[in-house]
């Protein structure tokens, strides 16, 4: 067609996207180009601000590396990342859900541990944590013999990739769950940490007047075949951003009791697996990082 106004620009674009041969990515390049166009009509975008978004755009990319990705930090502060898992999750977002964010740091092979272990693997000054975890399915019954991977950064903040007075692989471990669906470990209290802010999104946050930190979690991969493998973060609600988490991670399902008991915590968590398929995400990386490019989140 010969476009006239600009109304006849967004008909002309969303019947080009309707030539998409494969059907999910016809509906989803049809909408794409409808909220797009909606977006710079309701902005009332200028030529300057496009040419600066594509810029940014650029920006994001040029700042993803193998250890550090600035895309997904963008999509995480600006609740995305949180909406998709949101919507796909708890019957398609009708019902509470203990899935979360994998975030940039979980790790193949950590060691498998046996139950009720230590995940200290080097001297870590820091109040002991004792965490049990019950894995159960939506019925309440126990689900035994499940895959459960946790890991969570050190008392000064630091997962252990990022911090060379950190041994390999400490403060993560592997547990098989018993015939209770139980898993029990011992390690150090964690703390909350800063996301990156030295790339487009740490602007983002400085012109919103946002704080760039995480509140203190628990990260945990349970991993059972019949069951969708479930990706989770428990929040320690004494943390002081636990209600303005900068990647929106948090939801009520998800924030845990960390009980303190003179000089040291104990955490009872019970995680509900959903069906599902069984299928394990990519490992965001392999292996420790050089200080020199270590960029947390
Ligand atoms: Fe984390």
């Amino acid at each position: 067609m010969i476009i006239r106004r600009q109304q006849d620009v967004t008909v002309a674009a969303i019947s080009a996207m309707e030539q998409t041969s494969n059907p999910r990515l016809r509906e989803i390049m049809v909408s794409l180009v409808k909220h797009l166009h909606g977006f710079v009509r309701d902005a009332r975008l200028t030529e300057a601000e496009f040419r600066e978004a594509a810029a940014i755009l650029a920006e994001l990319g040029r700042q993803s590396t193998d250890t550090h990705n600035e895309v997904v930090l963008m999509a995480g502060s600006l609740g995305v990342s949180s909406l998709v898992c949101l919507l796909n999750n708890g019957d398609q977002g009708n019902t509470e859900t203990a899935q979360s964010l994998l975030g940039p740091f979980w790790r193949l092979n950590s060691p498998v541990t046996e139950n009720g272990g230590s995940i200290v693997r080097s001297e870590t000054p820091g109040a002991a944590l004792f965490v049990t975890g019950h894995v159960v399915d939506r019925a309440g019954h126990p689900v035994a013999g499940a895959e459960v991977d946790v890991w969570h950064a050190s008392p000064v903040g630091l997962y252990e990739n990022q911090d060379p007075e950190q041994a390999e692989m400490n403060l993560r471990g592997k547990f098989a769950t018993d015939a209770d669906g139980r898993f029990a470990f011992r390690s150090v209290m964690m703390v909350g940490y800063p996301i990156p802010t030295d790339g487009v999104v740490g602007r983002l946050l400085k012109v919103q007047h946002r704080h760039p930190y995480r509140p203190s979690h628990l990260h945990a991969l349970i991993f059972k075949p019949g069951f969708k493998v479930l990706i989770s973060q428990v929040y320690d609600p004494a943390d002081p951003h636990i209600a303005s988490d900068v990647q929106f991670g948090v939801t009520k399902a998800l924030i845990g009791d960390f009980v303190k008991e003179g000089d040291s915590y104990r955490l009872e968590f019970t995680f509900v697996v959903e069906p599902g398929e069984s299928r394990r995400p990519k490992a965001p990386i392999t292996a420790k990082v050089s200080t020199a490019s270590t960029r947390p989140a």
